[in-house]
C-alpha cells in the first residue's frame, strides 16, 4: 500500500472516503456534528461509523472511528483504528482512503506516524497463495492512504510513517513463512529465503547443512533432525559488522513441523504445527526491518532449522545428545524438542560476545495456559534487558508478561545420566524450559521469548489480525532493537 502524508484536513480535503479519528470526550467539528444523531457515535474504541454526507463535507463517505478516551490513547489504539479503516475500505470497495485524527493525539508525531502505517498495512495483509476461485471482490485491495497531520507535523510523520511501513513489510514477511505449509517450508528451504534476503538487503548470510552440521557438531540440531527425509539446517545472518554498535544476537526456534516426533502429538494438537518456526520467523522479519532501517548496530540472527520426525531413524525417548557446547542432554521426550536445537544456537552466540541474546519460540503449551494469546512469555538472566524488552513491548503493543528463572526451577531439569534432561515435569513448563535454555547463554545478558500462545492466532483478535501466522516478534524486536540504537 503507497502510504502518503499531508498536512490539511480529512473533511476538506478527500474525496472516495474520508477517515476521521474521534476520541470519546472531545467533540466532532462541527460540519461532521451536523450529520448524525449525536448519541449515535460517542467515540468509544473500536466503534465504527460509516456516513454519507451528500456534499456537506469534501468526501462522499465519511467514516468515524473511536479511539477511546484521549488519556487513554496509545499507538495500539491508532493502529487498531487505522486497520479497522483499511476493513472497512476493502468492504466498501474503496481503492484509497483519507484518515486523520479529530485532535491531535497525545504522541509523538512519529509515532502517531509509524502506528497509522502498520495499521493500514497490516490491516490490508492476506494469505491467499492456495485460494482459488476468489472472486475480484474477495481480493480487492486498498491502494492507497493518504494520513493527514497537523500543519508543521507532517515531516516527523513522514518519517514515522516510513518506520511503519518497514515494519510491517517485516511482518508480513514473518507471517508468510509462518503460514507456509510444512511441506513448503523445508529447513532447506528455510536457508534458502535466509540467502535470498541477504541478497536482497545486503545481510552476510551462511547456511550450514547436515554435513557441515555434523563436522562441527551441532549435536542437538542433528538430534532433532534425524527423524526427517528434511535434512535440518543452522543460519546465520548478519546485519552490519562489530565495530558498528552493540552486537545484539537474535535466536529463533525454527521447527519446520513439529509432529511431536516419537513421543507423537495427539492430532488436534498437531494441525497448527506448521507454526512451530515462528522464533525464526520473527527473526528474519526482524533481521530485514535493521537492514531497511539501516540500524547502527550489529545484528547478528540465529536460526536452528528441524523438523521433527517420528521414524526409524528417530531420536528416543533415553537417547543421551552431546551439544555443540559439549554439555549432554538426556531426552525423555521427543516432544520437547525446541530447548535442544536452540541450545546449539545460544552456545554458538556466545562466539559475538554479544551485548544481548534476544531468543524467541513457541516453545511451551504451558504458556499457552499461563498467559492465553494476549501476552508473550518472558525470562531473562539480566534483568536490566528484561526491563528493555518488556518497555519495547508496551511502545510496540505486543506485550510480554515476565516469569522467574530461580534456582529451584535450574534444579528441576538436572539429570541423573547427563549434565540436563529435557523436561521437569508439567508444573512449571515454561520455566523450567527457560532455564534448560538460559543453561547455554554463558553470563551473556540472556532474553527468552515464549510466543506459543501469540504466533498463531486460531481467529483474528485484532483488527490488524487475520486468522493464521500473526508475525509477532517482529515489531517488539524492532523497538527493542531502535531503542539500543539511541
Ligand atoms: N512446539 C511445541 C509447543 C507449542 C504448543 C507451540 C502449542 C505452540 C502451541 C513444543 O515443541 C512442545 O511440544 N512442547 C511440549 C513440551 C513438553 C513435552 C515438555 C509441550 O508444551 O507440551
Ligand atoms: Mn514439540
Ligand atoms: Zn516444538
Amino acid at each position: 500500500m503507497e502510504i502518503t502524508v499531508k498536512s490539511g484536513n480529512v473533511l476538506r480535503e478527500a474525496s472516495d472516503l474520508g477517515v476521521l479519528a474521534a476520541f470519546e470526550d472531545s467533540a466532532l467539528p462541527d460540519e461532521a456534528a451536523g450529520l448524525l444523531e449525536p448519541d449515535d457515535f460517542r467515540g468509544r474504541a473500536g466503534q465504527a461509523v460509516v456516513l454519507y454526507p451528500r456534499g456537506a463535507v469534501a468526501p462522499r463517505r465519511l467514516l468515524l472511528i473511536g479511539l477511546g478516551q484521549r488519556d487513554k490513547v496509545t499507538a495500539e489504539s491508532v493502529r487498531r483504528a487505522a486497520a479497522e479503516a483499511v476493513r472497512r475500505a476493502r468492504e466498501l470497495q474503496v481503492a484509497a482512503l483519507s484518515i486523520g485524527a479529530v485532535d491531535d493525539l497525545p504522541l509523538d508525531d512519529a509515532a502517531v506516524g509509524q502506528a497509522f502505517a502498520e495499521g493500514l498495512a497490516l490491516g490490508a495483509y492476506r494469505y491467499w497463495k492456495y485460494r482459488t476461485g476468489l472472486t475480484t471482490e474477495q481480493t480487492f485491495a486498498v491502494e492507497r492512504a493518504t494520513v493527514y497531520s497537523g500543519d508543521e507535523r507532517a515531516a516527523d510523520m513522514a518519517a514515522g510513517v516510513a518506520t511503519g511501513q518497514a515494519v510491517a513489510r517485516g511482518v508480513a514477511l514473518a507471517r508468510d513463512l509462518v503460514n507456509s505449509p510444512g511441506y513448503a517450508m523445508t529447513p532447506a528451504r528455510m536457508g534458502e529465503e535466509a540467502l535470498a534476503l541477504g541478497e536482497r538487503l545486503g545481510l552476510k548470510v551462511t547456511v550450514l547443512d547436515k554435513a557441515q552440521l555434523t563436522e562441527q557438531g551441532f549435536g542437538g540440531i542433528l538430534a532433532v533432525g534425524q527423524g526427517s527425509a528434511n535434512d535440518p539446517r543452522f543460519i546465520v545472518m548478519e546485519h552490519g559488522a562489530p565495530g558498528d554498535g552493540p552486537t545484539i544476537c537474535l535466536v529463533g526456534k525454527g521447527l519446520t513441523f513439529d509432529s511431536g516426533g516419537l513421543s507423537i502429538k495427539p492430532a488436534e494438537a498437531m494441525d497448527t504445527m506448521k507454526s512451530d518456526m515462528g522464533g525464526a520467523a520473527a527473526v528474519f522479519g526482524a533481521m530485514q526491518v535493521a537492514a531497511e532501517l539501516k540500524l547502527p548496530l550489529h545484528v547478528v540472527g540465529l536460526v536452528s532449522s528441524a523438523e521433527n520426525m517420528p521414524s526409524a531413524t528417530a531420536y528416543r525417548p533415553g537417547d543421551v545428545v552431546t551439544t555443540l557446547s559439549g554439555k549432554t542432554i538426556e531426552v525423555l521426550n521427543t516432544d520437547a524438542e525446541g530447548r535442544i536445537i536452540l541450545s546449539d544456537a545460544l552456545h554458538y552466540a556466545q562466539r559475538y560476545e554479544p551485548a544481548a541474546i534476544v531468543e524467541l519460540s513457541t516453545l511451551t503449551g504451558a504458556i499457552v495456559i499461563a498467559l492465553g494469546s494476549h501476552a508473550t512469555g518472558l525470562m531473562a538472566t539480566d534483568q536490566a534487558l528484561a526491563d528493555r524488552v518488556s518497555q519495547a513491548g508496551e511502545i510496540s503493543g505486543e506485550r510480554v508478561w515476565q516469569l522467574p528463572l530461580w534456582q529451584e526451577y535450574h534444579d528441576m531439569i538436572k539429570s541423573e545420566i547427563a549434565d540436563l534432561k529435557n523436561i521437569g515435569g508439567r508444573a512449571g513448563g515454561s520455566i523450567t524450559a527457560g532455564a534448560f535454555l538460559a543453561a547455554f547463554v554463558g553470563d551473556y545478558p540472556f532474553v527468552h521469548l515464549d510466543i506459543a500462545g501469540t504466533a498463531w492466532a486460531d481467529r483474528p483478535a485484532k483488527p490488524y489480525e487475520v486468522q493464521g501466522g500473526t508475525g509477532v516478534g517482529v515489531r517488539l524486536l524492532t523497538e527493542f532493537l531502535r531503542g539500543y540504537s539511541y
